[in-house]
């Protein structure tokens, strides 16, 4: 039996999100061309296609985050040597956990500050958590992104993760406020570690956000299943199908769902009634690829200073640690 004292707080920040899942489709799904965002393929069943599409031989970008964060874990600590690590989209924790083991060992960390969309996942993760790490205070913050990183709770001198490449899911505008709001948690003496998956060949780029065995395709369209059991729309998914394409220009990955046929939708709780053409497409994400030049430019504007770069051996993805720029 565990007697050591756990502390597991979760500090929910105030939004309705049923309210801002219809919002967001009267905006997106009355555009031309018609969007809608990635946030909403998160529920149940779609962090468990996640999950599985982590898993897949063409989705390299978990396992080689992860090859990377084993091997290079203790040298970041080493560098940054953090009171407290807050994650950002921490998900299940399976990456923080090699971070945690590795500052854990070297007596210095005392609190974990996972920041996820949803509070089921953040309950799990941290009761799995605690089962490893017993005299870790773990402070679960839920949020979004774009409305609650400057209310993210201080605990000392920090790292701040942001992995798996989720920074792809912003357009340049979008990423460049979010690290500037970043940056302004930080304080001298703190550090931010960036997960980027680097522009490649386009067929493996390709490969991986849309796979043989159709995880990926089922990932999208849930976003879809999830409207009509949410939000008592009456899509007929099977009219509808998973597209992931190359933006050159854009060098990101985007993923629509394209109609197959001339079809109207309605969306009982939105009140909403929508037209699709046949072979219309709707944005559902991108995945933005990026050059280390590229993240170093973003960083330098965010007044962050990059420190180095870890990468696997054949340069598909990165980590970049990252200081506050007026540190020596
Ligand atoms: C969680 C945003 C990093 O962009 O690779 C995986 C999501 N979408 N397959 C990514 C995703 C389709 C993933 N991120």
């Amino acid at each position: 039996m565990n007697l050591a004292p756990i502390t597991v707080a979760i500090h929910t920040l105030g939004r309705d999100a049923r309210q801002d899942f219809i919002d967001g489709l009267r905006d997106g799904l009355t555009r031309t061309p018609k969007v809608l965002s990635p946030r909403w393929f998160y529920d149940e069943r779609g962090c468990e296609l996640f999950e599985e599409i982590t898993q897949l031989p063409e989705y390299y970008q978990t396992r080689t985050e992860m090859s990377i964060l084993e091997r290079h874990a203790l040298g970041i600590m080493l560098t940054a040597r953090p009171a407290s690590i807050v994650e950002l989209g921490a998900g299940s924790c399976t990456k923080s956990r090699v971070l945690i083991r590795a500052a854990k060992g070297m007596g210095t960390l005392w609190t974990f500050v996972p920041f996820d969309i949803s509070e089921t996942t953040l309950r799990n993760s941290a009761s799995e958590l605690v089962d490893e790490f017993d005299d870790l205070t773990i402070y679960c913050v839920t949020g979004e992104f774009d409305h609650h990183l400057s209310q993210i709770p201080r605990f000392g001198r920090q790292l701040i993760v942001f992995l798996g490449s989720t920074i792809g899911n912003l357009d340049l505008e979008q990423a460049r406020m979010f690290l500037s709001e970043v940056r302004r948690l930080m304080h001298p003496g703190d550090h931010f570690l960036l997960g980027v998956d680097f522009v490649k060949d386009e067929r493996e780029l390709l490969a991986a956000y849309d796979d043989a065995q159709g995880i990926t395709a089922e990932f999208n369209l849930n976003l879809l299943h999830r409207i009509n059991r949410e939000l008592d729309g009456d899509i007929d998914v099977s009219a509808f199908e998973h597209v992931a394409l190359w933006n050159p220009a854009d060098h990101r990955i985007e993923m629509h769902v394209r109609s197959t046929s001339d079809q109207t939708v309605t969306i009982g709780a939105a009140e909403l009634s929508v037209q699709f053409d046949t072979g219309e497409l709707t944005r559902t994400e991108i995945c933005a690829k990026y050059t280390r030049a590229g993240v170093e430019a973003l960083l330098a504007e965010a007044e962050m200073r990059p420190i180095e770069w870890y990468a696997d051996p054949a340069g598909r993805f990165g980590l970049l640690l990252a200081g506050h720029a007026l540190q020596s």
